[in-house]
């Protein structure tokens, strides 16, 4: 993979977006309010894909009053429920003929044990299965869709936290639950399945490309404690130190993953993220995971038992003769 750093990169470079259809999961808030923003000022229309309409239409509404001429639809899409993707993929078809990028970006952290309405561990379901399910349900649009596409997962550095692996036989935490662990798990299984995902588009000689992005430590509601975070005064002490010291803003926040969706020097399976000191902050640059996200056996099991889970399976078209 070719390292690159595209120093002080920002929103404004971004190609023209005009005529692109662009969905972005946890629209309302953080990095996804501060994507939708900056995808919208380039002319694509953004479609808010949000678990709450409340807070969407609210987010929609500020968009509204600071950029002109902006083309915004709120979809309510709740990843805690397979029924909900579903619902929100009906709608988005009844109302879409394009997709040209999908940024799989909402998600939550280091929440105490609870399980989604289907049954999962919820940071697995949110953040993992929950894109999972979404991705495959639009996968036809993608594909479909003229010129390159791309589809862009959150992960984090968390990833690299914690035992760095995939928990297969105790996937859900029923025997033994680690808020942190969790999260780093589900934040590994992000890159495995951009990685896997994008091996099969490559396989299929599909114009979509799959690509992950991470944030560094970036100032939302994800990691000023607004959230349904539960932690020990020594962890909050903690985080008001990376806080104020290492974090940078949700703007600033939101450049890797939007350098992912549209730079040119970006192509599947890479992985971007600031640039900066451990990562935390900093220009959006080419980036490395950790070995077991590239690990191919690894990514396939977790793709097989994704599909038995959520019953959503990923129909790749034959490749063509060259
Ligand atoms: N901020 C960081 O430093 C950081 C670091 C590493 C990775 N990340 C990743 O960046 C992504 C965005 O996080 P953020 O920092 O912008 O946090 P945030 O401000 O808390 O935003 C998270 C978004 O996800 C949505 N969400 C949560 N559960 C959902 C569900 N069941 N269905 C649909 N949407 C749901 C939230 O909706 P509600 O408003 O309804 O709750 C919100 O819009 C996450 O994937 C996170 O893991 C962030």
């Amino acid at each position: 993979m070719e390292a690159s750093t595209e120093s002080n990169w920002t929103a404004t470079n971004m190609p023209d977006q005009s005529g692109r259809t662009v969905v972005v999961t946890g629209a309302n808030s953080g990095l996804g309010l501060e994507a939708t923003k900056a995808f919208a000022r380039k002319g694509a229309h953004v479609v808010m894909a949000c678990r709450s309409l409340d807070r969407a239409n609210r987010a929609r509404r500020r968009i509204e009053s600071m950029v002109t001429d902006v083309s915004l639809t709120v979809l309510e899409l709740d990843l805690a429920s397979q029924a909900s993707i579903r619902q929100f993929v009906t709608e988005f078809e009844s109302e879409f003929a394009r997709l040209d990028v999908l940024l799989n970006n909402a998600g939550i952290m280091m929440t105490p044990y609870s399980t989604t309405e289907d049954g999962f561990e919820r940071q697995l379901g949110v953040n993992h299965l929950g894109h999972f399910a979404l991705t495959g349900l639009l996968l036809d649009h993608l594909v479909e869709t003229d010129g390159e596409t791309r589809v862009v997962t959150q992960s984090s550095i968390a990833h690299k936290s914690g035992s760095g692996e995939i928990h297969f036989d105790d996937l859900h935490g029923k025997q033994s639950y680690s808020r942190f662990e969790a999260y780093a798990q589900s934040k590994l299984a992000n890159l495995l399945f951009t990685y896997e995902l994008d091996r099969r588009l490559r396989a299929s000689r599909a114009d979509t490309i799959a690509v992950a992005a991470h944030p560094g430590s970036s100032a939302t509601e994800l990691v000023s404690g607004d959230t349904e975070m539960d932690t020990s005064v020594i962890q909050q002490i903690v985080r008001k130190f990376v806080n104020t010291f290492m974090t940078q803003s949700a703007v600033a926040g939101a450049l890797p993953a939007l350098y992912a969706a549209t730079a040119a020097n970006v192509d599947g399976g890479h992985y971007i993220g600031p640039g900066g000191l451990l990562e935390m902050r900093g220009n959006p640059t080419h980036v490395v995971s950790n070995a077991t996200s590239y690990d191919h056996a690894t990514a396939r099991r977790l793709w097989e038992v994704s599909e038995e889970l959520t019953g959503v399976t990923f129909e790749f078209e034959e490749p063509q003769p060259a």
